[in-house]
């Protein structure tokens, strides 16, 4: 840290059960695959960490796990500081194969307890018997919640009807000012069930920044755009927001996107560069 970086605590949201996580975390696809040094991303996240970033994204199929061995390394010495939101790949989430797929990770990440497991995406597996495993594993207290990702309306609706469904803690999915489809019906639909929205890609991978209308509201604010696609996310205090960040330089600028108020015209120029939908979208992913 230096003196120039913010100390405030970072906003947080209550997830179902009351607990709080900040809303502001940290995503790690790509970490492990050596395109940067594995130094490198264990001290990007440490730094994070430092910033108040305390919610970790990661997932077994990330570098094929070696994105939760960075995260092991980020996170050794300072486990309680962190939430750490792992995922279960849809091929594995059998019964037998969920419980595997979570002691896997959980070797992997050098810990003994992941704080939310998410199924990937949905794939072949009853939806019920994903459900029973993340039960016996928050039984066992090697999970503490459960969730999803890349769940559209109509699978949570069918998740909810089923038994234990409605202990659902989150619906992780691409969300960002280039993908605003779940503004329409998931987003209002998870609102009015108090499901939190984690919202992943925030800056689109970095392909939404040379848009001129967001460079020209990062200009009016001296910042940057990454950093307003980021306040833009943020300013709805309700969703987590995950971006990944290598670099030092970017996981402070992502810090500092908390500080970085919208005003409405603002606002305005950004949904007439970006217009909310109108219609229903098929839930987009990456
Ligand atoms: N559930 C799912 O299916 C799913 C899918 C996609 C992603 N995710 C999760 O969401 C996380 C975030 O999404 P993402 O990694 O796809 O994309 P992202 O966070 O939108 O973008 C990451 C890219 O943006 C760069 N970046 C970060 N901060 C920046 C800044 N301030 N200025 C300029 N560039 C910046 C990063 O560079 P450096 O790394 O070089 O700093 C990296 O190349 C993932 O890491 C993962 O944990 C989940």
């Amino acid at each position: 840290m230096t003196r120039q970086d913010p100390v405030g605590p970072v906003p947080r949201l209550a997830l179902p059960s009351g607990e709080t996580v900040p809303i502001l975390g940290q995503g790690t696809w790509m970490m492990g695959e050596g395109t940067r040094t594995r130094r490198e991303e264990v001290a990007a996240l440490r730094l994070g960490l430092d910033l108040g970033m305390t919610l970790i994204d990661t997932a077994e199929m990330y570098a094929g796990g070696g994105a939760e061995d960075v995260v092991a390394e980020a996170v050794a010495g300072r486990r309680d500081e962190v939430f750490l939101v792992s995922k279960v790949l849809p091929q594995n989430a059998s019964r037998q194969g969920t419980i595997a797929a979570c002691e896997r990770s959980l070797r992997r990440l050098r810990t003994d307890r992941i704080d939310l497991y998410l199924l990937h995406w949905r794939g072949r597996v009853p939806l019920a018997e994903t459900l029973e495993a993340f039960d016996q594993l928050v039984r066992a207290g090697k999970i503490r919640y459960w969730g999803v990702s890349n769940f559209d309306t109509d699978d949570m609706e069918e998740l909810v009807q089923l038994a234990g469904g409605a202990q659902v803690a989150t619906n992780q999915v691409l969300y960002n000012l280039t993908r605003r489809g779940i503004e329409f019906d998931l987003l209002p639909w998870c609102r009015e069930r108090r499901i939190p929205i984690m919202a992943y890609s925030p800056i689109e991978q970095g392909r939404m920044l040379g848009n001129p209308a967001l460079r020209r509201v990062a200009e009016r604010h001296g910042a940057t755009a990454a950093q307003v696609a980021l306040a833009w996310l943020l300013r709805q205090r309700d969703v987590m927001v995950i971006p990944k960040a290598a670099r030092p330089e970017h996981v402070r600028e992502n810090r500092a996107a908390l500080d970085l108020q919208l005003t409405a015209e603002d606002l305005a120029e950004l949904n007439r560069a970006f217009p909310a939908p109108t219609r229903k979208v098929p839930l987009e992913v990456l």
